[in-house]
């Protein structure tokens, strides 16, 4: 039976890397979804001019009713799915005009509430054996005393969209580990992986690697995830949620 993938928030960045490398190495159907229909299909066509073959289907993750109706077009055409990949994502740089309180309320609205509601709409459809990924960050959960001077740093000198984010993503790999949990009957694994610094619009095309390189961890994870409850550093390593920041041993930037 072909195996059916869907990408969320792929329509640019590691999301159409993710679906670029999920068309290469999945003998499947690969769903490239996106919030905005033209950019959607734009990249589909990129693809498909590459010689690959996604299916395109228009969805924002924070639009219940077209949640609703993404499920339904996907059970009623596929009724189960193996891979979800919740990659889709916003970040308020520390120069954005929006006022600070739009931009924490748009950043937890989509990056975790939307995560959650989505990914608990899509769990009747993730065969047993499937897999679940989100796309987290470089944060993980913070402990004694710590918090509370990175926190003043942070509000010192940091934007509140990125602090929201950083918060938000300890928040996304809690819900990571719980889910794992929950789902272990149906040995459907969950993990969560931060991809690296990546360049892309996001960060206003600054960081270190591009976003084919950033995808190599996070397609593997997809395609061949071993267990579940993982955080996976960008380099693969196996981060555990109460041990030292791996920013500091393992990308030297603390
Ligand atoms: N870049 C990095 O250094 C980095 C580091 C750590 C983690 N990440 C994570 O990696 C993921 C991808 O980031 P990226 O760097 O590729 O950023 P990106 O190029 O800005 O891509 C983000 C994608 O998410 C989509 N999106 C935003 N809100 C959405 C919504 N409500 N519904 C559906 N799609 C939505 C965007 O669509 P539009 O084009 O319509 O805006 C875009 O396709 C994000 O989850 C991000 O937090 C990135």
């Amino acid at each position: 039976m072909a195996k059916v993938a869907v990408v969320t928030g792929a329509n640019k960045g590691l999301g159409l890397a993710l679906v670029k490398g999920l068309c290469q190495e999945l003998n499947g159907i690969v769903y490239l979804t996106s919030r905005d229909l033209k950019r959607g299909l734009k990249a589909c066509n990129i693809l498909k001019f590459q010689g690959l073959d996604p299916e395109f289907h228009h969805l924002n993750i924070t639009d219940n009713e077209g949640i609703q109706e993404f499920v339904k077009f996907i059970k009623d055409k596929h009724e189960k799915i193996d891979i979800l990949i919740n990659n889709a994502g916003v970040l308020f740089l520390k120069d954005a005009p929006e006022p600070k309180t739009f931009q924490a309320e748009q950043t937890l609205l989509v990056n975790f509430y939307s995560l959650v509601n989505f990914t608990e709409a899509m769990l009747p459809l993730i065969r047993e054996n499937g897999t679940i990924l989100n796309i987290s960050s470089s944060r993980l959960k913070r402990n004694g005393p710590r918090v509370s001077e990175e926190c003043e740093d942070e509000y010192r000198y940091q934007s509140l969209g990125l602090i929201t984010v950083r918060r938000i993503q300890s928040g996304c790999n809690a819900y990571t580990f719980m889910l794992n949990r929950r789902l272990a009957p149906s040995h459907i694994t969950v993990n969560c992986v931060h991809p690296g610094y990546v360049i892309s619009d996001m960060t206003n095309g600054a960081g270190s690697i591009t976003p084919e390189q950033g995808a190599v961890i996070p397609l593997q994870l997809a395609l061949h995830p071993e267990n579940g409850g993982l955080y996976v550093w960008h380099d693969g390593s196996r981060v555990p949620w109460d041990g030292p920041d791996p920013r500091g041993y393992i990308d030297r930037i603390l």
